[in-house]
């Protein structure tokens, strides 16, 4: 048995704690650590943790913990990597790696000096079936050679009311910073960024238009407070066909001369699946396999940050940002190519 630690017991943390303790056989669920002693016990009774804790740090030392899973706030996840890091165990980080490349960098020099890759990042859009066949007719040449790739991301309402546009970028849209990088296979040279102008609007929408390495444009809608329900969409266009995503409903109701599907509150019940796979890929690395060739290593995490830095800067003055990635260190090259 592989005992999983997880850290953060708040929509995610939970929702990781039921994947470990229904859908992970050949894992148990150890321990269930938040700041918030009463939500850990809470979560760890609902899903049959044997422990609680308050203290992350004492958590990922702890003899009986084989791999650790994050998903307190952004601002944690690089110092409890690097944590996870010193003590060799394997972890898998929900993104963002850190909002600061800096510190990105920090977690991969860490990785580096120890030899081996213990970080896998939580983009779980690379399990969405969705992505997987775009990734496909990529690569299998069916649409021809990819010349676009349209994404919409829209959540019902800010998370918070002091929401910015430039959070949205910092946000919401690393994952499809992350997954345009995976379907693609290719980096960002660069980002313009725009919102309505409409004073009176609550957090306007932000449109990106971005420019790939090998010529593609990639355009990305967030818009957090789309109020009908949250709705993911993508389309790769190539120079013979397109692929689109297809919104995830199991029912349509026809009724008074219309037909309609529902869509729902949050992301859980759409990327449900991908969370699943995602994390039996992080199991299997956590006994000893490597990292799956599709997974998010700390490369990507830096990329991602540096995008989404670019992006917030393109906002913020108005000016097309280049995005400058540093040389890719071998080390990030090792047992991960680009397949599908
Ligand atoms: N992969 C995805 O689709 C996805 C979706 C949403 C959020 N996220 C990421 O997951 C993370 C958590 O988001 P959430 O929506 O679950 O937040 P949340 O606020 O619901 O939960 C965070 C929990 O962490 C606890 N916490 C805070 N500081 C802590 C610390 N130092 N040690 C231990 N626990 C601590 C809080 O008490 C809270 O219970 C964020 O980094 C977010 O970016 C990923």
């Amino acid at each position: 048995m592989t005992r999983i630690a997880v850290i953060g017991a708040g929509i995610m943390g939970e929702d990781h704690a039921r994947i470990v303790a229904h859908d992970l056989p050949g894992a148990t669920l150890q321990v269930v650590c938040d700041m918030d002693i009463a939500r850990a016990a809470l979560v760890a009774q609902r899903f049959g943790a044997q422990h609680t804790s308050d203290d992350p740090q004492s958590v990922i030392a702890r003899d009986d913990v084989d791999a650790v899973i994050i998903a307190s706030p952004d601002f944690t996840h690089a110092p409890l990597s690097m944590a996870c890091i010193a003590q060799g165990k394997p972890v898998l980080c929900e993104k963002p790696l850190s909002q600061s490349p800096a510190e990105c960098l920090q977690v991969m020099a860490a990785e580096q000096a120890a030899g081996r890759k213990f970080v896998m990042l939580g983009f779980m859009r690379r399990y969405d079936q969705s992505y997987v066949e775009m990734r496909e007719a990529l690569v299998s040449g069916a649409i021809g050679r990819p010349l676009m790739m349209h994404n919409f991301h829209r959540n019902v309402e800010t998370p918070a009311a002091d929401f910015t546009g430039a959070m949205a970028i910092t946000n919401s849209a690393p994952h499809e910073f992350d997954i345009v990088r995976h379907v693609l296979g290719t980096e960002f040279v660069s980002v313009s960024a725009y919102q309505p102008n409409r004073s009176d609007a609550r957090v306007a929408p932000v449109v990106m238009v971005l420019e790939t390495m090998d010529g593609q444009l990639v355009t990305i809608e967030v818009n957090n407070n789309a109020a009908y329900g949250y709705d993911v969409r993508a389309e790769l266009v190539g120079e013979a066909g397109a692929i689109a995503m297809n919104n995830v409903a199991y029912t349509r109701t026809d009724m008074k001369l219309a037909a309609s599907t529902r869509y729902d509150t949050d992301w859980r019940a759409r990327y449900r699946e991908a969370y699943v796979r995602q994390n039996r890929a992080f199991l299997d690395f956590a006994r000893g396999g490597a990292l799956p060739a599709k997974a998010s290593d700390c490369w990507d995490g830096l990329c991602a940050a540096l995008v989404a830095e670019a992006g917030a800067k393109a906002l913020a003055t108005g000016v097309k940002q280049a995005v400058n990635l540093p040389p890719k260190p071998a080390f990030y090259s090792l047992d991960k190519g680009i397949a599908a």
